[in-house]
């Protein structure tokens, strides 16, 4: 097995060619030098509830606060610190890997407008809240989720927005997003750098036909809702746009541009893959993205179904866990949300709300 460590090349990167950025170009993983070990599923019996961002009671966004503040307290060079965990994010996303495992070294490793973007995404953060959990040392540590497809969570929630907490800095707030869109106005799931300036409900409404098109409408068989076929040998360039999902390119990627700061060279921090990171509440967007997978499943629509081609199942991508031991992971250890131990907390009423909103 190759050492991700030294495949990842910090001069590689065509992020090292744009000017000006606000975040560093310098995305591998800091290099201690270990041995891969593979993934084993969680063994403990504790549960961690993934809870609503915009509902969260005082323990869980203080113990949230924590975490978040413990991690970037931490050196720089550490694996579990802030930066570090923000990398993650470049590195995978802006060509610091090659393919020189599987013979194509020319090639970049990019893990958007793909079928990889689910699972990735689910990998990064199972071992992002477990490392939060250890620095808090809470086994039921869990991370909020960004609800942005119910009407009650389409708000930047109010918890990332406070510039200081009882007198200290929010560790939660992030600098670098749009000044307008973070005083609380509704989101826009069809985002595309244009406010559209209509009314609170009017924007609720069309937020729910937007995601009854990515959860529905486009997403109506495994291609159209993971997005196409990427596996080695394929350019990412070459693999673009056309085999996006439907989740993916629709409101996930509005809600990035949204939160980004347009004034900013490259819509730091949430508007570009390589600055994305620094803001906490990517993450948690992430979470509903990954919650939203479930979802597509749960509906029980006969086309709603888990690639098993297996150039997807055993595709794999390295990450630190919460022992800072390297692990690679795969496709086909992502699909079962049973074998890991943390569930969303569903508002019953409430679940689906845009299942009938057919534009
Ligand atoms: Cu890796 Cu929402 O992007």
């Amino acid at each position: 097995t190759p050492d991700i460590t030294s495949l990842c090349n910090d001069l590689n990167s065509g992020v090292n060619n744009i000017a000006e950025s606000v975040r560093t170009r310098k995305c591998c993983p800091p290099n201690i030098g270990k041995k891969i070990k593979p993934f084993v599923f969680p063994k403990e019996k504790m549960v961690r509830m993934r809870w609503p961002a915009h509902r969260g009671t005082s323990e869980q966004v203080d113990k949230y606060r924590r975490a978040i503040q413990a991690m970037r307290d931490l050196p720089e060079d550490h694996p579990h610190s802030f930066n570090s965990q923000a990398k993650v994010h470049c590195a995978y996303c802006n060509g610091y890997y090659t393919q020189v495992a599987s013979g194509f070294p020319d090639l970049d490793i990019h893990i958007h407008n793909s079928w990889l973007f689910l699972p990735f995404h689910r990998w990064y953060l199972y071992f992002y809240e477990r490392i939060l959990g250890k620095l808090i040392n809470d086994p039921t540590f869990a991370l909020p989720c960004w609800k942005w497809d119910e009407p009650a969570g389409m708000r930047i929630p109010e918890i990332f927005i406070l510039k200081d907490v009882n007198g200290k800095p929010n560790p939660l707030y992030d600098v670098y997003r749009d000044a307008w869109h973070i005083k609380q106005v509704v989101i826009d799931l069809d985002y595309d750098h244009i406010d559209k300036g209509i009314s609170d409900e009017m924007q609720i409404t069309r937020n729910l036909c937007t995601m009854y098109r990515d959860m529905i409408r486009n997403g109506g068989d495994t291609i159209s809702f993971f997005g196409g076929n990427y596996i080695a040998g394929d350019s990412p360039v070459a693999n673009n746009d056309p085999s996006v999902g439907s989740l993916e390119a629709g409101s996930h990627t509005a809600v990035h541009r949204w939160v980004g700061d347009p004034t900013l060279p490259y819509d730091e921090d949430m508007g570009n893959f390589y600055s994305a990171g620094y803001d906490p509440v990517f993450y948690i967007h992430h979470v509903n993205v990954d919650r939203l997978w479930k979802l597509w499943k749960d509906l029980g629509i006969p086309g709603h179904k888990d690639p098993t081609n297996s150039d997807w199942l055993n595709a794999s991508y390295v990450f630190y866990d919460e022992n800072e031991e390297l692990v690679r992971v795969y496709n086909k250890d992502s699909v079962d949300l049973r074998k890991f131990n943390y569930r969303y907390i569903e508002n019953s009423e409430q679940v689906f709300p845009w299942r009938k909103s057919r534009p």
